[in-house]
């Protein structure tokens, strides 16, 4: 963090503070200026998500001091060669190239990108062609940013039609394996094994365990029901799976980015390769947006205003998303990793310690429930957590409309009760019942949640996340905190190391030492 950035600031540490309410009532366009509708296709085609920051607390000064700052920490440099595959990953020395996956990067990275879906494309296609046989069910193998992405949008894209039954399953317990395995008939199941290394035990593990299930089984050709989805081709043609069953991608798409590539595979495989191509085309949509518009009106920009805001000028420790939709119950997990993973850091790119928290803690759930489980500490909790709501106008069900109803009135009035406070005894004087308001939320509200949707939204967060990043001067593109556990459990595996004694008598009760 530069002299200049940490500048701002301070300055607007120092901005004269206004609630919710005294912020609507001195402008009477404020939701003009901070809702927006981003929308993208025509006719058949269209569709569009408004986002609305009007119930925070940015406001005129905020939001130029906050525009000062994204020019003294060169938003537009970075964003530049993020989108053009500079090597924006400092730490690893490699770009960071999954825009290119849905069009967006330097030439010869799209044409690459380009060139690896079309190879998926025929596989999926043959596979529902019925090269490999009947098949019925897909189990996915993989983890971290090789599980909750297809996991998640394979959730929100498969309400209607599935056309194949898909498995995503990450933990090394072997109790999701066999959960699995029940739901899946041998004979007629699919193995993809997805890791961008092909190194991760548990994710090896877990393939080791699918193929002695097929074996057992009766399935003759085990080997040939496996389906490699990695960025190391060459570790899955020594682990076992023939050339032809392998779609790689590239190094430069990070893990918990690689949804768009081969990575998807489940998605295109389970609601087919039109759906998976929409996806995209949304995620395209939001990355043109992001690329062409500055300031405040870029949306990712905006929020991660929000955010900075949120965190570093009010000490909000973590920051809550709420899908008002089934569809969407994964996004909170997948966006944790998105966000914790990305900027969960303590030093700047330059490797000098940061000036202030980096990304919160990062957590969520699906509304309707969570208004009768957690929300009691969102309305009366001495913690102050903006929330992200998110939901779609058109109804995923087609059930009683009054289903959909009561679950959007539910959400606007969350966010409403939020901002409002109040006091809800009789003489309005318990404080048991007193709702201290002025707490912040922003809506995503989609005309529909498809498959372009999906994508636009998913993409927003990813930007957002940059965003962040470039505001806090940090890399959000590496992830060296999770090597020291898996160092240490490997060297537990094989033997070697030596703890504390509090983790050597663990490991001898539990007898789990080699
Ligand atoms: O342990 C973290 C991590 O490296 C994630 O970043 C990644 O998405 C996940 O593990 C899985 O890695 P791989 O795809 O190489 O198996």
């Amino acid at each position: 963090m530069g002299d200049a950035a940490g500048t701002i600031l301070d300055r607007l540490a120092g901005h004269e503070r206004q609630g919710l309410h005294a912020l609507f009532d001195a402008d009477p366009d404020r939701v003009g200026k901070l809702a927006t509708r981003f929308e993208w296709g025509e006719g058949e085609t269209a569709g569009g998500i408004r986002f609305d920051w009007s119930k925070t607390h940015l406001d005129d000064v905020l939001l130029d001091g906050f525009e000062e700052l994204a020019q003294a920490c060169d938003f537009a440099g970075k964003r530049r060669a993020l989108l053009s595959g500079e090597t924006i990953n400092v730490t690893e020395g490699r770009a960071a190239e999954h825009t290119a996956q849905r069009g967006t990067g330097a030439d010869s990275s799209v044409e690459e990108a380009q060139a690896l879906h079309q190879r998926m494309r025929l596989l999926v296609e043959a596979i529902h062609a019925g090269a490999l046989g009947e098949i019925e069910h897909l189990i996915h193998i993989g983890i971290g940013g090789s599980a909750l992405g297809p996991a998640m949008a394979v959730s929100a894209l498969t309400r209607d039609l599935e056309l194949v039954d898909c498995h995503v399953v990450s933990n090394i317990d072997g109790l999701a394996l066999e959960a699995a395995f029940a739901k899946c008939n041998p004979a007629k199941t699919l193995i993809a094994v997805a890791s961008k290394t092909f190194t991760t035990i548990e994710t090896m593990t877990n393939a080791q365990s699918a193929l002695k299930w097929l074996e057992d089984n009766g399935v003759s050709d085990p080997g040939g029901r496996v389906i490699a989805l990695t960025a190391s081709p060459d570790k899955a043609v020594e682990w076992g799976v023939d050339e032809t069953r392998i779609l790689p991608f590239g190094e430069s798409v990070g893990g918990r980015y690689s949804l768009w590539s081969s990575i998807g595979f489940p998605v295109a495989l389970a609601a087919g390769w039109d759906e998976f191509e929409a996806m995209l085309a949304g995620a395209r949509a939001m990355d043109e947006h992001f690329r062409d518009t500055d300031g405040r009106d870029n949306l990712p920009l905006r929020a991660a205003f929000a955010d900075q805001y949120y965190a570093r000028l009010r000490g909000c420790q973590t920051r809550a998303c709420f899908a008002y939709d089934e569809r969407l119950a994964l996004l909170p997990d997948y966006l944790q990793q998105l966000e914790m993973e990305s900027n969960g850091k303590r030093v700047t790119s330059a490797g000098e310690d940061v000036d202030g928290p980096t990304a919160p803690i990062t957590w969520g759930g699906v509304g309707t429930d969570a208004q009768h489980a957690v929300f009691q500490l969102l309305h009366q909790g001495t913690h102050l957590v903006p929330v992200d709501f998110i939901a779609s106008i058109a109804p995923g069900d087609t059930l009683d409309p009054a289903h959909h109803r009561i679950l959007l009135t539910n959400c606007f009035a969350q966010g409403a009760a939020l901002m409002e406070g109040g006091n809800m005894s009789a003489d309005g004087t318990d404080p048991a019942r007193a709702f201290p308001g002025d707490r912040p939320s922003a809506t995503m509200l989609a005309d529909d949640l498809d498959a372009p949707t999906l994508g636009a939204l998913i993409a927003f967060h990813e930007h957002r996340t940059f965003a962040n990043a470039v505001l806090m001067g940090i890399n959000p593109f590496d992830q060296f905190g999770v090597e020291l556990g898996k160092k240490m459990a490997k060297d537990i595996e094989s033997g070697g190391g030596s703890f504390d004694p509090s983790t050597q008598a663990l490991l001898d009760l539990a007898g789990v030492r080699q």
